[in-house]
């Protein structure tokens, strides 16, 4: 049975919803066909104690960006970076194959910005992306390409 990991960080619960209507959504793709794969979540905080992830997880990244444009003048990033710390603690960072990013599409040029650069930093594809909470149609169009990554990358 395949269980595919997942590291998060929530400030305002969007990603955490999200996440949960996933895993419940492979939960329900699994009853109809168990080569289908579930989801184990892990939501990292500023309380996380630092660990060694031994297994392929994948990254869930929502943007919290002030200042600059985000391309010529500079961002900083604000809020979510217990995540990224977790991530380059030791060899996290090898583990890491594939980011899924959300924002606010109000934000024009630096929508997902904060998961775009996690995906250059960590030399893991982009794979997705969804606004805010996320809707079913997300849900059902998020779940295949992870799957699709995660038998590419770790069951061959
Ligand atoms: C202070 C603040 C800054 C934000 N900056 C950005 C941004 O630069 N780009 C973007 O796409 N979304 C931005 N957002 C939107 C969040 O990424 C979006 O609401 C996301 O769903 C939050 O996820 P969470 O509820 O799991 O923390 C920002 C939201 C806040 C409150």
């Amino acid at each position: 049975m395949t269980t595919m990991n997942v590291l998060f960080i929530s400030i305002e619960g969007n990603t955490r919803s999200f996440l949960t209507r996933l895993t419940a959504y492979a939960r329900q793709q699994h009853s109809f066909d168990d080569s289908n794969p579930l989801i184990k979540t892990k939501e990292i905080t500023d309380q996380t104690v630092p660990a060694k992830e031994k297994e392929p997880f994948f990254a869930f990244v929502p943007t919290y960006l002030n200042g600059g444009n985000g391309f010529d003048s500079g961002f900083t990033e604000l809020m979510t970076n217990a995540l990224g710390e977790y991530i380059d603690q030791g060899k996290n960072a090898d583990q890491c194959i594939g980011v899924v990013g959300s924002g606010n599409k109000n934000f024009n040029a630096q929508y997902c910005l904060t998961a775009k650069k996690y995906s250059k930093q960590l030399d893991a594809p982009f794979l997705a992306d969804y606004e805010l909470r996320g809707t079913d149609e997300d849900i059902q169009r998020i779940y295949p390409i992870l799957a699709k990554r995660w038998q590419e990358a770790v069951n061959n």
